[in-house]
C-alpha cells in the first residue's frame, strides 16, 4: 500500500523549474499550485483543486498549507569544497587590502594553508565541520550538494576526505555527491617529508598512486582538476582526467578562473560533465562547451569575493548553454547560500530570477549527471522548498536574507 507522505497545497505559485533557459517560462509556474508526494516521490503537481481532489491533504502524513507562499525545487549546489578544517578569514581581510588570490597561494597560504589544517585534523573534526556546513545549506534550501576532496594532496588524506564525505551523506538529510580533486594544487612538500615536489612529479603521484586508491575505495563519482595559472597546465590536467576516466570517474574542470589557460576547451575535448568558473571564457570556448554538451557551472560568489569580473551568463544562455549556478563554498568563498548566489547571478551576470532558479536547481542537477533532481515533476524525488514569500523572485530580491520557511526531503519535512 503506497504511503501519501505529504500534500503541499494552496501555494501562490509552484515553480517547477521545468522550462528551458531563455524560454517564456523557465520557472514552469503553476498558480495556486499543489504537490502530492507518494513514497518519497512527486505523484502529482498541478492546480490545488485538481491535486487535492485525488490526494486529500487530510489523508497525508504531512499537510503543508502554502497559502501566500511559493514552492520551488530544493537547490542542487553543484560545486563546493565543503570538507575542510581551519579558518582563513584573515585572508579575506588581506584580499580587501589588495593581496591577490595568486599571491596568497604562491606564498603558502590559500589552498596550502587549508591543506595543512585538514591533514592535521582528525576524521571526527572534519565530519563535524562538514555536518555543520550541511545544516546551514539545508536551512538555505539546498537538498543536494557536490563536495570535492583536494585539501589532502596526499593519498591518505584524500581518501580520508572522501570517506568523511560518504559518512556525512549517510548521516545528513542533504544528499552529498563526492568528487576527487587530488589535482587541486601542487603540495609544497610530499606527505610531510619536507621535500619539494615538481608539478610533473605530483601529477605522476595523482595518476599512479591517488587515483588507483580512490578507485579501490569506490566513493568518488567525479574527478576534477584546477586547470589554471599557478595550478595545473592543460597537458597535466588532461593526463589526470583521462586517468580518472579510466577509473570510472567522470571529468570536471575548474577552467578559466584566474586566467585564460584552455581548460574550457579541454573540458569539451574530454567530454566533462561540467566546466566551472569560466570568468575568462571566450565566445569560442562557450561554443565548444555547447557543442560537446558540457554544462557551464558559474560561481558568482567567488567573483564577488575576489573582486573579479563575473562570467557572462547571459551570453552563455543566448548560446544555448545549460548554465548552472552554484556557491563554490570553500574557505576562499565562505557562503553556503544558493539564495545569495542567485542574487548575484541576476544582478551581476544578467540572469532573470526564473533563470537563476533553473540554474540553481535543474541545471545544477544536470552538471552532476542527476537529471531526475532539481525539478518538480511526476516521479521526481520530492525535494521541495516552501518560501516565506509569494514568488521565486523574492529569493534574489531579498539578497542577504534567507526566505526558506520549510524544506521537504523525499517528501519528509526536515526544516520548518
Ligand atoms: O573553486 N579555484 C580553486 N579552488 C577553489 C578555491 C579553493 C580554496 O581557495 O581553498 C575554487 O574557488
Ligand atoms: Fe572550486
Amino acid at each position: 500500500m503506497a504511503d501519501l507522505d505529504a500534500v503541499v497545497h494552496g501555494a501562490a505559485e509552484a515553480a517547477t523549474a521545468t522550462g528551458g533557459l531563455g524560454s517564456d517560462d523557465p520557472a514552469g509556474i503553476v498558480e495556486n499550485g499543489a504537490i502530492a508526494v507518494v513514497d518519497g516521490a512527486v505523484a502529482a503537481v498541478g492546480p490545488t483543486d485538481e491535486v487535492t481532489r485525488e490526494y486529500p491533504p487530510e489523508n497525508a502524513a504531512h499537510e503543508v498549507d502554502a497559502s501566500g507562499r511559493a514552492v520551488i525545487p530544493g537547490y542542487v549546489d553543484s560545486h563546493t569544497h565543503a570538507c575542510f578544517a581551519g579558518d582563513r578569514s584573515d585572508e579575506f581581510e588581506a584580499k580587501l587590502r589588495g593581496t591577490t588570490y595568486g599571491e596568497l597561494l604562491a606564498n603558502g597560504g590559500g589552498i596550502h594553508r587549508t591543506v595543512r589544517a585538514t591533514r592535521a585534523a582528525g576524521d571526527d573534526e572534519l565530519l563535524g565541520n562538514l555536518l555543520d556546513h550541511l545544516d546551514v545549506m539545508l536551512t538555505h534550501g539546498t537538498t543536494t550538494v557536490e563536495v570535492k576532496s583536494g585539501y589532502g594532496l596526499d593519498t591518505e588524506t584524500e581518501l580520508r576526505m572522501l570517506d568523511v564525505v560518504d559518512r556525512a551523506d549517510d548521516r545528513h538529510p542533504v544528499d552529498v555527491i563526492p568528487t576527487f580533486m587530488g589535482a587541486h594544487a601542487v603540495p609544497r612538500d610530499y606527505e610531510g617529508s619536507g621535500d619539494p615536489v615538481s608539478d610533473d612529479d605530483y601529477v605522476d603521484r595523482v595518476v599512479d598512486e591517488q587515483l588507483p586508491a580512490v578507485a579501490d575505495q569506490g566513493i568518488a563519482e567525479f574527478c576534477d582538476v584546477f586547470c589554471d595559472e599557478g595550478a595545473f597546465t592543460v597537458d597535466q590536467s588532461r593526463r589526470v582526467l583521462r586517468a580518472g576516466a579510466e577509473c570510472g570517474l567522470t571529468p570536471k574542470v575548474h577552467a578559466e578562473e584566474l586566467a585564460h589557460r584552455g581548460g574550457a576547451k579541454l573540458a569539451a575535448e574530454v567530454g566533462a560533465a561540467s566546466a566551472d568558473h569560466l570568468l575568462h571564457a571566450t565566445d569560442e570556448d562557450v561554443a565548444a562547451l555547447v557543442e560537446a554538451g558540457v554544462a557551464p557551472v558559474l560561481l558568482p560568489g567567488t567573483a564577488f569575493g575576489l573582486g573579479a569580473d563575473y562570467a557572462d551568463a547571459r551570453a552563455m544562455v543566448e548560446a544555448g548553454a545549460p548554465v548552472a549556478v552554484a556557491t563554490d563554498f570553500n574557505p576562499n568563498c565562505h557562503s553556503q547560500s544558493m539564495g545569495f548566489a542567485s542574487a548575484l547571478a541576476c544582478v551581476e551576470m544578467g540572469l532573470t530570477p526564473a533563470e537563476a532558479l533553473v540554474a540553481g536547481t535543474r541545471n545544477g542537477a544536470r552538471a552532476l549527471d542527476r537529471p531526475d533532481l532539481g525539478v518538480v515533476r511526476e516521479g521526481a524525488p520530492a525535494d521541495l522548498v516552501v518560501l516565506d514569500a509569494p514568488s521565486h523572485v523574492h529569493v534574489p530580491y531579498s539578497y542577504g536574507i534567507n526566505r526558506v520557511a520549510t524544506v521537504l526531503k523525499d517528501g519528509r519535512p526536515v526544516v520548518g
